[in-house]
């Protein structure tokens, strides 16, 4: 049994599809062990996407990231990281499979609807980010 961090980003808030994203990890035997809607800070932001401070869309990213609430959870289950990340499909939809979340409810690379832990070590780092162990259940 693995967990995972999903962020459901700002676009995908905005559009009222948080349900139908969350359908889609349950439907697929992923359980939702924590979850809140929060409202990041720029130094949140900054914070999460760390790891990609020296890259080009770093500004970028954070911005967007901060333009409205987001939604965190842990999913749980077999292989959950690989699991979410088959469900969320290619990082840029244009490349994401039909089918896949982003495909179906994402824009742009910036505007991607979802992310998810890409390796079970970030996801420990992640989840640990966002929830204290009282909060996953
Ligand atoms: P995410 O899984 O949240 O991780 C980092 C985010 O940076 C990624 O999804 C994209 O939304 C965003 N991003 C913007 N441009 C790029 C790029 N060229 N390559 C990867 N990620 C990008």
């Amino acid at each position: 049994m693995e967990q995972t961090l999903s962020i459901i980003k700002p676009d995908a808030v905005a559009k009222n599809v948080v349900g139908k994203i969350l359908d889609r990890f349950e439907s697929n035997g992923l359980r939702v062990a924590a979850m809140k809607k929060i409202q990041l800070s720029k130094a949140d932001a900054e914070a999460f996407y760390a790891v990609h401070k020296e890259r080009p869309f770093f500004g970028e990213l954070v911005e967007f990231m901060i333009s409205g609430p987001v939604v965190v959870s842990v999913l749980e289950g077999e292989n959950a990281v690989a699991k979410n990340r088959e469900l969320m499909g290619a990082t840029d939809p244009k490349e994401a499979a039909p089918g896949t979340i982003r495909a179906d409810f994402a824009q742009s690379i910036d505007a991607n609807a979802v992310h998810g832990s890409d390796s079970l070590e970030n996801a420990k780092i992640e989840i640990a980010f966002f929830f204290s162990r009282r909060e996953i259940l």
